[in-house]
């Protein structure tokens, strides 16, 4: 079994590859998930969407579950959903090492009118929170209860939201995750405003916590992102678009290391 300091211990030398498995063919997820054990790899991204945080839906808590006996490997897992808090408890008994939520899912529970799935946390929110603001004080909470639960705890934002809001826990959190997509499908375009963010996080965040960037990172955009700081790179479909694994892994790994 992998424990919490596995995955904080995640960036070595080298940024570590997250492959994402929505990129997958899901009829053969057990060989496509020998693949990248043969690639190499020490962890899957598993993205969680639940049809309201984000327009699309995907991995739940059985497929979690069922990965999680068949492999070793590091269960990353992205929880793109409204009520991160609920759930938990029900992905870390699926085998989840690893929970990632957002911001704005829980700006959305706790301040009423808003949409901040959809339009980001801006500078100008953003000001107006303070440390006893009841959001400020949910997401340190629920930071807290999935560390607790004995596995790291992430936090991510989407591209309009300002990184500075981030300040409030870069403390205590073991992983940030940028995005550089809005969150729900795979295969789009990277936004660059993610590596300013990246660089911010160089800059205002523990080295020991993961500075990950997730939509859009490929063999164009990889090198960049590094350059920014990035630490873990969730990628789905540069990966799984080549049959061989092992190849565009090594291929990938080339270019940064
Ligand atoms: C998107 C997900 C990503 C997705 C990335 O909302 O969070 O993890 O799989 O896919 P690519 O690498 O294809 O942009
Ligand atoms: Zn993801």
């Amino acid at each position: 079994m992998v424990s919490l300091e596995d995955f904080c211990t995640l960036p070595g030398r080298t940024p570590v590859i997250f492959p994402s498995l929505l990129a997958c063919d899901f009829a053969h997820l057990e060989r496509e998930i020998r693949s990248l054990e043969e690639a190499g790899t020490r962890i899957l991204h598993l993205d969680v969407m639940d049809g309201h945080f984000v327009p699309n839906l995907s991995i739940g808590i059985p497929i979690v579950e069922c990965v999680r006996k068949i492999t070793g490997l590091i269960l990353d897992v992205h929880l793109m959903i409204s009520d991160p808090e609920s759930y938990i408890l029900p992905f870390r008994k699926a085998g989840a090492d690893a929970l990632t939520f957002h911001v704005e899912a829980v700006m959305d529970s706790e301040v009423p009118g808003k949409n901040y799935a959809r339009t980001g946390c801006r500078r100008e929110d953003v000001s107006q929170l303070n440390e006893n603001h009841p959001a400020i004080r949910k997401i340190s909470e629920i930071i807290t209860k999935i560390q607790k639960e004995g596995a790291a705890a992430g936090l991510s934002i989407i591209p309009p939201t300002e990184v500075e809001v981030l300040a409030h826990w870069t403390e205590m959190c073991d992983n940030v995750l940028i995005m550089s997509v809005m969150p729900g499908f795979g295969g789009q375009r990277f936004d660059d405003s993610a590596l300013a963010k990246l660089r911010w996080l160089r800059e205002h965040a523990p080295p020991s916590v993961l500075r990950s960037v997730d939509g859009g990172v490929n063999e164009e955009t990889l090198e960049s992102c590094v350059a920014a700081g990035a630490t873990g790179l969730v990628m789905g479909t540069a990966i799984f678009k080549n049959p061989d694994r092992k190849r565009q892994m090594k291929s990938l790994m080339d270019k940064i290391s």
